[in-house]
């Protein structure tokens, strides 16, 4: 018998399901058969989507050591172990150009809370994620963490794109990522032998309503000519979460249109 490609009945959590990306994740990886823990900030509708799709919701900031430590623990419970987990939750420009103020400060006057609040929830979020699932993880002998990185902890931005839309690339984003790809190697190394496989996705930008010049402007960054469909970045989770990866390990998978390989 060949190696299973599919997820049918593996228990995942997921953090960060309530945004663009993560709903479509969430709603993917139900469809084909995980059965899953959903989890986003207090105040999010998680309670609500996890009720539509059949998981289990978990309110969890994801900058709170106590909320993190307490909602991994009850997935594990809800759902009687763990075989994946994604670290999908960040501070994006979107959702800080959505928030109001002035969030895109130019680097000269960056002010430092700022880019704590990006590190803080983007990498800070991403290691406490991954010591409590990967702590429960080992412990059943393996299973596949995925942190959700960006095409932006790879190659820098071309900052023209951004001209006269509400939302522009920020440093502490690209920095959180590339950190987040090298905590990745880190502990993929850590567990190789415990079985718990540590990989990251990048994705380039996915079209979300955009203006037609900036998706235009973003579509000529890419050999393939476009943004990225939100659905086109759950197959590479599933490829993850499946036995058929159970080799894979350390690797930062760029889902971009092949933005990357130029
Ligand atoms: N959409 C894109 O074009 C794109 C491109 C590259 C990478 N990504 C990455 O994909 C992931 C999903 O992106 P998205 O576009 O859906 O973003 P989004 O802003 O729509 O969703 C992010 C989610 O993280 C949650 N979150 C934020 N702070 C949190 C906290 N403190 N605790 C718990 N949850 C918190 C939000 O509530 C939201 O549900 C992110 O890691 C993002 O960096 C997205």
């Amino acid at each position: 018998m060949s190696l299973r490609t599919d997820i049918d009945g593996k228990r995942v959590l997921l953090l960060g399901a309530c945004g663009v990306l993560g709903r479509r994740h969430a709603a993917i990886l139900a469809e084909h058969g995980a059965r899953l823990a959903i989890a986003d900030r207090p105040g999010s509708d998680v309670m609500a989507l996890a009720a539509e799709l059949g998981a289990h919701g978990i309110e969890i900031d994801a900058t709170d050591e106590a909320a993190m430590v307490a909602g991994v623990a009850a997935a594990v419970g809800a759902l009687g172990g763990l075989d994946g987990a994604i670290f999908n939750a960040a501070v994006t420009g979107e959702a800080l150009a959505r928030q109001g103020g002035d969030p895109f400060p130019p680097f000269e006057e960056y002010p430092l809370s700022l880019w704590q609040t990006t590190m803080d929830v983007n990498l800070t979020g991403a290691f406490l994620f991954a010591r409590e699932a990967g702590r429960a993880l080992k412990a059943q002998g393996g299973g596949s963490l995925i942190n959700v990185a960006s095409i932006y902890g790879i190659v820098g931005p071309d900052h023209r794109i951004y001209d006269g839309q509400p939302f522009k690339s920020f440093p502490g984003y690209a920095a959180s990522k590339a950190g987040l790809i090298g905590l990745t190697r880190w502990l993929a190394t850590w567990w190789a032998e415990s079985q718990v496989r540590v990989n990251s996705v990048s994705p380039g930008g996915v079209y979300n309503g955009h203006d037609a010049r900036f998706a235009e402007a973003y579509g000529n960054r890419t050999p393939m000519g476009r943004m990225a469909d939100k659905d086109e970045i759950t197959g590479i989770l599933i490829y993850l979460l499946s036995d058929s990866s159970r080799y894979c390990t350390g690797q930062n998978f760029a889902i971009d249109g092949g933005l990357t390989a130029w």
